[in-house]
């Protein structure tokens, strides 16, 4: 499974790359305005930290400012991947810039309907929110499952990114289905790898250690 890193800070990204984690970096306007700074300068920044797809997302709800934007952001750097919102004309766009060899990431994916029709529209990779179906009490995690097959029976070249991750579950239950890619924000990267019992298990070895060498 791949690791793609949901956050717009490079300080997060710098520390998760350190670890050989960030296979990639997914962000969004509401990810990029909480930094407070230039979006192209903080998309080449990322792009030149993480060696993977970056996703950059369009603002333009039409999809000829769609495409003009993107057109635009493709050229900041070779590692950057178009986000689409999941719409007509996201789809339209995401034709568009698969044909001419642009990659895209189709998000805002809440059905099996919507990822099918990105798959079809030869998205790149295709992003189902699993943490907000969660709050409005759909199972997320039953659409990757769902999804995972759908792209297997026909095999669409699309990946899927598990998204909206708001926990440990989500990571594992993802990674459990098959899913492709997991996008995870920073912040919940350290209670991946930490358990109480590894710290309560360092604490016993070392106690044990200097004793013997008493
Ligand atoms: C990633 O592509 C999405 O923008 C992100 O995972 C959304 O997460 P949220 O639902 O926690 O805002």
């Amino acid at each position: 499974m791949k690791f793609f890193l949901d956050t717009a800070n490079v300080d997060e990204i710098k520390r998760i790359a350190k670890l050989g984690l960030a296979d990639g970096v997914t962000t969004n306007p509401s990810l990029i305005a909480k930094e407070g700074r230039d979006f192209k300068t903080v998309i080449q920044e990322i792009c030149s930290i993480v060696n993977g797809p970056v996703s950059a997302e369009v603002i333009g709800t039409k999809a000829e400012d769609m495409l003009k934007e993107a057109y635009e952001i493709a050229k900041w750097a070779p590692n950057v991947v178009i986000k689409l919102p999941m719409t007509e004309d996201g789809l339209y766009a995401c034709h568009e810039l698969t044909s001419n060899g642009i990659k895209t990431n189709v998000t805002l994916i809440f059905s099996v309907a919507q990822g099918l029709m990105a798959a079809k529209a030869g998205a790149t990779y295709i992003s189902p929110f699993v943490g907000r179906l969660d709050d409005i009490g759909v199972e997320g995690m039953k659409l990757i499952r769902e999804l995972r097959t759908v792209i297997e029976n026909y095999g669409y070249q699309s990946e899927i990114i598990v998204a909206s991750i708001r926990g440990i579950a989500h990571v594992e239950q993802a990674a459990i289905a098959g899913a492709h890619i997991g996008t995870i924000p920073g912040s919940l990267l350290p209670s991946l790898w930490k358990h109480p019992l590894t710290d309560i298990g360092i604490e016993k070895f070392l106690a044990d250690w200097s004793k013997m060498n008493k």
